[in-house]
């Protein structure tokens, strides 16, 4: 399998806004380990047991279950010329790990302070329907989707704390890591989500 993207950064960067426009430019599928966990946890799977726990105190789920999640779906037949991957991988050893499965042609990294990421997250609404994701300040829902938008239980200020401390401590380090494989671009992702769209777009057609 060749040719897969990573869209790297702190929880509330605006990954899972912007795989849109790479999916659109390169028609790999998106793979968010988020989604992928969220799903099982809605289902009561035994993965969505052993994930719910951790991802509602804002820690990561261990590194052998979310590298055996993508083993897995790197199997289906839409992975075959790479895929968009969303929030994996996280730590070091899911990087190693993903490293002998795929290739990454880039890593493509969405920077923005802490200072912004609680007010984008606690703001934040998903379609359920849909999987559209809204802000209700940064981009409101139109009105007749708004009775059924939800938030995220991990939306609060105390989990995205954590979530942050996270990101801090166990996936930042990444980013020093694939940059000196020479394939991570940074993007300014304080911008509006369209302004922060044309430089992704811009990335990606990098490579
Ligand atoms: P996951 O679902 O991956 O969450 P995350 O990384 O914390 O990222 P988010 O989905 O919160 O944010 P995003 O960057 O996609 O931002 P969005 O586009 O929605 O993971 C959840 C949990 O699952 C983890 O905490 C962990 O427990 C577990 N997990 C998942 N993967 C794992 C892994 N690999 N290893 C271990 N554990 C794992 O945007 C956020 C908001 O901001 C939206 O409302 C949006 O409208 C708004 N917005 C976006 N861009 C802009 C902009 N430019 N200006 C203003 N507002 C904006």
């Amino acid at each position: 399998m060749k040719g897969s993207i990573v869209l790297f950064g702190p929880p509330g960067a605006g990954k899972g806004t912007q795989a849109e426009i790479i999916v659109e430019l390169t028609g790999k599928p998106q793979v968010s380990t988020g989604e992928m966990l969220r799903s099982a946890v809605s289902k009561r799977t035994e993965l969505g047991l052993e994930a719910k726990e951790y991802m509602e105190s804002g820690r990561l789920v261990p590194d052998q279950v979310i590298i055996g999640l993508i083993e897995d779906r790197l199997n289906e037949p839409d992975a075959i010329n790479g895929v968009l991957f969303d929030g994996f991988p996280r730590t070091i050893p899911q990087a190693e790990a993903l490293s002998e499965i795929a290739e990454v042609s880039a890593v493509i990294s969405i920077e923005v302070p802490d200072e912004d990421i609680v007010d984008r997250i606690v703001g934040r609404r998903m379609d359920p329907e849909t999987g559209e994701i809204y802000h209700v300040s940064f981009r409101p829902p139109p009105p007749d989707v708004k009775g059924r938008l939800v938030q995220r239980k991990d939306d609060n200020e105390d989990t995205v704390r954590m979530r942050l401390a996270a990101y801090h401590k166990q996936t930042k380090p990444l980013g020093d890591w694939y940059n000196n494989l020479g394939i991570l671009e940074t993007v300014d992702g304080t911008g509006s989500i369209q302004e922060v769209g044309e430089s992704v777009a811009k990335a990606v057609k990098l490579h």
